[in-house]
């Protein structure tokens, strides 16, 4: 059903039409970028742990009645979602103080946020995704205040989710970025929640289990992603 030409490609994942009205599979490609897409590289498999994590969350979400895009994968690295209206948004929810927090603002890493903190960039790579506020995101026509809202309520109900889906498994989530769009009207998850797009810690050792690894040469990103992969779909490792 995937033809061949992508509707969209990103920096790591391309969208195809299914021949279908309202549905895109998603094609989680192996390469990684980072740094606005200065360093990146091709990772062999890279592509289908993160496409197998973000469809075991997005399934944890709807369990908990947090609607997604995410109607099933297709195979271990394409997923069926619904198509939606994106809103140019990345939606950023902090638990303790890390990556830009600490680059930006006075705080050091590892300080835990309670509550946790709302961040909202403008996603244009051409403008590096500058930091909105409330009445920015309301100048700019993005979404109205009743979306919002609605926005923060999600993602604030995400972060409990994911937190506690984390913590079971002897992680901590520390930061992650979520996106959303309609789907008639209503705002919905999109995109993708993986290593990508979350900053994880190991709870023992403290160690990145995400996109730093590879960011900040701290290791095998290769073999962290596919622990967190093992261990988001119970496959054993807590270690
Ligand atoms: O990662 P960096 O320090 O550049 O940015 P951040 O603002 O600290 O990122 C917070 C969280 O959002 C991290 O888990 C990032 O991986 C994620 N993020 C993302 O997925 N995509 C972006 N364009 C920016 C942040």
């Amino acid at each position: 059903m995937t033809q061949d030409t992508p509707v969209y490609s990103g920096k790591a994942k391309s969208l195809y039409p299914t021949g279908r009205a309202g549905e895109l599979l998603v094609r989680f490609r192996d390469d990684i970028t980072a740094f606005d897409g200065v360093k990146k590289d091709v990772l062999t498999r890279k592509g289908s742990y993160n496409a197998q994590v973000s469809a075991r969350l997005f399934t944890l979400l709807e369990e908990h009645q947090i609607r997604t895009h995410f109607i099933r994968l297709i195979d271990e690295c394409s997923m069926l979602v619904r198509e939606l209206e994106m809103v140019p948004l990345e939606v950023i929810v902090r638990n303790i103080a890390a990556g830009s927090m600490v680059r930006n603002y006075p705080i050091e890493e590892g300080t835990p946020l309670d509550p946790p903190v709302i961040v909202i960039d403008y996603k244009d790579d051409a403008r590096h995704d500058p930091m909105l506020n409330d009445d920015i995101i309301l100048a700019l026509k993005i979404v109205t205040a009743e979306e919002l809202s609605l926005i923060k309520e999600i993602a604030l109900k995400t972060n409990i989710v994911l937190s506690r889906f984390f913590a079971e498994r002897g992680i901590t989530l520390v930061d992650f970025k979520i996106e959303f769009g309609r789907d008639n009207g209503t705002m919905v998850i999109g995109d993708e929640i993986s290593m990508d797009s979350m900053r994880l810690w190991d709870a023992g050792s403290g160690a990145s289990l995400d996109k730093d690894v590879y960011r900040f040469d701290k290791g095998d990103v290769l073999e962290v992603y596919r622990q967190v992969t093992e261990r988001s779909l119970d496959r054993g490792e807590k270690t």
